[in-house]
């Protein structure tokens, strides 16, 4: 299986045929509406034990240890947090897996705060049979969306001056959201001649990438797969290492095409873009997010404002954060923080403090620093950044989630 397939495999979306052993499961916490389901499952002829109670914490466990049925019934009335709960099916939602939510309010918010994470009905109770045949109905009928149901995010890494660490904020946030936050990532490094973000991963990537830029048209699934390679369970690398004497071209557009290609196996793209790199308005036309990666330095801090000033010329620009990066180093900063921060206009959104033995390790082993040094100080801010863009990530269900899951780093 190539590189790409083995990825994105985990995202084939699977039609919601209500036929074979895994078809439906439902985790409803009162009794009324268990029965009223367990009716409607035994004239389908399911088994029985699809239909049990407990509600989305139950499903969630569930899902921590076996696949997901084709579509899931799933009680939320019991939850505090029914939206941060409801995370905890993100990786299922991501496999092709349909979510009826079922709740007890009647609430708008609620309902398109659901839909937004990925729900794709919700049925307030009580409901009859009726309305649960409609439903069930409606997901048959509607055929399955290409790639995930959620919208992918793009995340941009900006360097406001060369080697302030922006591929190394890139890289680590790219690990954050694929091991900690549980979404299909890929770390897109744009520095074609002298970017290191396969190198950081340890892995080797194939030509293909500098042709998506320069012939977006040309752009297939098979064509990205020499691109591609592999460096986690969620995380992939899309990089390349041209020659330092080309110029390399970046169509209009090219970025834009290839992260929707991208996004069929991909929640989370991370792009680490070079300040000079020809793509970068492109680039940040695209994004959802950008995180500008500075240093304390008077240098550094214009450089952020004039980047600032440019992106928010953009229209539909970005959200920009601004991290002070390698801070604590005497005698080698101009500013304070707060300096910083009147000089940019903005809070800056992490302190990330000099850590040279972890980032030597992470270079020197070619693994990121979630990794090597997850309990550092330097990565606990990085952790904090990312759950400030991607959100809270999901809580490990179960026992096998909680052993070799996220708690600790
Ligand atoms: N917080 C940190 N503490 C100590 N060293 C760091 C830190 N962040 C990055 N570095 C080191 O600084 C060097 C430059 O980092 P990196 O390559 O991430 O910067 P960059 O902005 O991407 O550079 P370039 O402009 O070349 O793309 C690397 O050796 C990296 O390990
Ligand atoms: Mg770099």
């Amino acid at each position: 299986m190539t590189a790409l397939r083995a990825f994105a495999g985990t995202a084939d979306r699977r039609e919601p045929t209500l036929a074979g052993p895994d078809a439906f499961a439902a985790y409803l916490a009162d009794q009324t509406t268990r029965a009223l389901v367990a009716r409607h499952a035994a004239s389908r002829g399911w088994p029985a034990a699809t239909v049990q109670g407990g509600g989305l914490s139950a499903a969630a466990r569930t899902l921590a240890v076996a696949e997901p049925p084709a579509i899931l019934l799933v009680d939320v009335s019991d939850c505090a947090d029914p939206l941060g709960d409801f995370d905890n099916l993100a990786e299922a939602i991501d496999s092709g897996c349909r979510v009826i939510a079922v709740g007890a309010s009647n609430d708008a918010r609620l309902y398109r705060g659901l839909l937004a994470k990925g729900a794709s009905d919700y049925l307030v109770k009580p409901f009859d049979e009726a309305l649960l045949v409609e439903a069930l109905a409606r997901l048959e009928r509607r055929p399955a969306p290409r790639g995930d149901s959620r919208p992918t995010r793009k995340v941009a890494v900006v360097g406001v001056r060369g080697g302030v660490g922006a591929s190394t904020v890139g890289c680590t946030l790219a690990a954050l959201f694929a091991e900690r936050h549980r979404m299909r990532t890929t770390l897109v490094d744009l520095d074609l001649r002298f970017g290191d973000a396969a190198l950081a991963l340890g892995v080797t990537c194939g030509p293909g990438l500098r042709e998506c830029l320069e012939h977006p048209d040309r752009i297939d699934d098979l064509f990205l797969e020499r691109a591609v390679a592999e460096a986690g369970e969620r995380l992939r690398v899309l990089a390349a290492e041209e020659p330092i004497v080309d110029e390399i071209p970046h169509r209009t557009g090219a970025f834009a095409a290839l992260a929707e290609h991208l996004a069929a196996g991909s929640s989370m793209i991370v792009v680490d873009m070079p300040r000079t790199g020809a793509g970068l308005g492109d680039v940040l036309a695209a994004v959802d997010d950008l995180v500008l990666v500075a240093e304390l330095t008077l240098s550094s801090a214009r450089d952020a404002l004039r980047l600032k000033q440019m992106v928010q010329a953009i229209d539909g620009a970005p959200q920009i954060r601004i991290v002070a990066n390698r801070t604590g180093r005497r005698g080698v900063e101009h500013l304070s923080g707060s300096e910083f921060e009147s000089v940019v206009g903005q809070k800056l959104a992490a302190c990330l403090p000099v850590d040279q033995p972890a980032t030597a390790t992470a270079a020197s082993l070619g693994r990121p620093l979630t990794e090597v040094a997850k309990r550092s100080p330097l990565v606990k801010r990085l952790t904090a950044l990312a759950v400030d863009i991607a959100g809270a990530p999901p809580r490990q269900a179960g026992l096998v989630g909680r052993l070799f899951g996220g708690a600790g780093r």
